[in-house]
């Protein structure tokens, strides 16, 4: 009688601790699109009508080479009322984990992005903003 009880706690724990570390599969990501991001776009990514653009669902015609750039270096449409500053102290790992987060925890997106792809991607959009 005494093991089952302790078993059945045993096993709520474990479905608890599962879900919990489950909720987003890029964490670091989460946290540190909760530090940088979430002021502007919110938390849950829905953005703020007509001055900060929603990330969940993120505009489909925004690439993942795009969305790099833009953490880094911010945006600056004609057609918007503010900018989105860039995010200079922010690592390629950081931005890899972002980004992730974005596209795969957001959007549910199957694809996923190594480091090495995103360092690629940063290193296309400093030669696009060094020509400007
Ligand atoms: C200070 C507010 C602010 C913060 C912080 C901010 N953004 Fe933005 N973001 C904006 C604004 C404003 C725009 C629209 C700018 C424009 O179009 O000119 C924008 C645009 C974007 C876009 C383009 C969306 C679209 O549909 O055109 C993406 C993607 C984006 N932000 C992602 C991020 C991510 C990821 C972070 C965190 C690393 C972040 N932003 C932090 C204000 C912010």
């Amino acid at each position: 009688m005494k093991a089952n009880k302790v078993n059945t706690i045993f096993l709520i724990l474990a479905i608890l601790t599962y879900f919990s570390c489950n909720e987003a599969k890029y964490m670091q990501g989460k946290r540190t699109y909760d530090m940088v991001c979430a002021t502007c776009h919110m938390q849950n990514g829905s953005g703020v009508k007509n001055l900060y653009p929603s990330l969940k669902p993120i505009n489909t015609s925004i690439t993942s080479s795009e969305l790099a750039c833009i953490i880094r270096y911010g945006v600056n449409k004609e057609s918007s009322l503010i900018k989105m500053p860039p995010n200079p102290a922010l690592e390629t790992v950081d931005i890899t984990n972002i980004v992730n987060y974005i596209v795969v925890d957001m959007n549910r997106s199957k694809e996923e992005f190594t480091l090495d792809q995103i360092e690629a991607m940063l290193e296309n959009c400093k030669e696009a903003t060094v020509e400007q």
